[in-house]
């Protein structure tokens, strides 16, 4: 695959350049849109039908899902940043890293809470933000550069199934996982980004694992399921993404929005629910899609977890769990892992 390295944002028409700020491109917009055309025929064409949560991400869905962290409903940001406020220094400590890299980093607005500590330890000299999101990825980082101008920032625009090989080398490292992204991987798919994650990284080189737990049915459902209805159109949104990549012709206010969880998977499951029986095109894959009525499309799960089996496969990738910290409350948690 062709990489695009920009050194700050040089030979990326129109982008103001910003001194300290490396990006590496993994995933090309062309890359992009194969992949989708390819998981659209399996996920839309099969039974059941469904899309990986990936597709959830493009601009709009980046911010969409911004949103959703300020929502009275969505506890695990608000949890996670409780924890992080509380032990960012034991974080610096245990690790002893200089050099964070952060998966799936979105905007990384608790992760300034990471950055702060190890500054304070005086030990850090490199951040690397890892996102599919290339748009968001590249405001993200230009804005902790500017932020935090002692240090190195080197964005990498990859995708978790194909470039965890591709994080850089070199220092102490910490990889970051935060807001319980984990869940969104199945069991299965989630052991093997733990090899292959593990497999990376050196003896003593750390991952800080942000899982949401196991609660209350009602407050688990009720933050998948918020009253302004902003989860509705985060869900929604890939509709407009097929649309677009795919040339489809999906009305998504033809499909409602249903989030339940599912006790024999321990997952919230995100649907989509076609409203009638109807018919879509997919004009750039020259296939129609039918779609019964009440039939459902899964756009995401969201496993939420237990200590035990958090600490289980970890274990199960030669991560030893160093340290175990939940929110006053208990609904969220993040693990320490070293590599053996
Ligand atoms: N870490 C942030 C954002 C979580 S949202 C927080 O804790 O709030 C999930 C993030 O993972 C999004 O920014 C999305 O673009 C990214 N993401 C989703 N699937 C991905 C994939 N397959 N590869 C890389 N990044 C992915
Ligand atoms: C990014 N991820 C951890 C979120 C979650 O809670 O599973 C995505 C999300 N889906 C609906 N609301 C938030």
């Amino acid at each position: 695959m062709r990489v695009r390295t920009a050194q700050t944002g040089a030979g990326v028409p129109g982008r103001r350049q910003v001194p300290g700020v490396r990006v590496d491109v993994f995933v090309q917009p062309g890359d992009a849109r194969r992949a989708l055309r390819a998981e659209a025929l399996q996920g839309l064409c099969g039974m059941p039908k469904e899309l990986s949560p990936k597709w959830l991400y493009d601009e709009r869905g980046s911010q969409l899902f911004d949103d959703i962290t300020r929502l009275p409903e969505y506890y695990p940001t608000r949890r996670e940043r409780e924890i992080l406020l509380a032990h960012a220094g034991d974080i610096a400590r245990l690790s002893g890293a200089d050099t964070l890299m952060e998966l799936g980093s979105g905007t990384s607005e608790k992760t300034r809470l990471l950055l702060d500590a190890m500054l304070e330890a005086g030990q850090l000299s490199r951040f690397v933000p890892f996102d599919v999101s290339e748009a968001f990825l590249r405001r993200a980082a230009a804005d902790l550069a500017r932020e935090y101008p002692g240090i190195g920032v080197h964005a990498v625009v990859g995708d978790f199934d194909h470039h965890l090989c591709q994080l850089p080398s070199g220092g102490r490292r910490l990889v970051a996982f935060l807001g319980g992204t984990i869940g969104n991987f199945k069991p299965a798919q989630r052991a093997l980004f733990l090899r292959e994650l593990s497999a990376g990284l050196k003896p003593g080189d750390g991952l800080l694992l942000g899982t949401d737990l196991i609660k209350d049915r009602a407050r688990l459902f009720a933050a998948y399921n918020d009253r302004a209805g902003v989860t509705a159109n985060f869900n929604r949104n890939v509709l407009s993404v097929l649309n677009r990549e795919l040339g489809a012709d999906f009305q998504p206010e033809g499909f409602v929005h249903h989030a339940p969880f599912d006790e024999s998977n321990a997952w919230i499951e995100m649907q989509l629910i076609s409203r009638r029986a109807q018919t879509v095109w997919l004009g750039g894959l020259k296939r129609r899609v039918d779609f019964a009525e009440g039939e459902v499309l899964r756009t995401e799960v969201s496993c939420k977890f237990r200590r035990a089996q958090v600490e289980a496969e970890l274990s199960a990738a030669g991560l030893d769990l160093a340290a175990w910290w939940t929110d006053s409350a208990g609904d969220f948690a993040l693990s320490l892992a070293l590599r053996r």
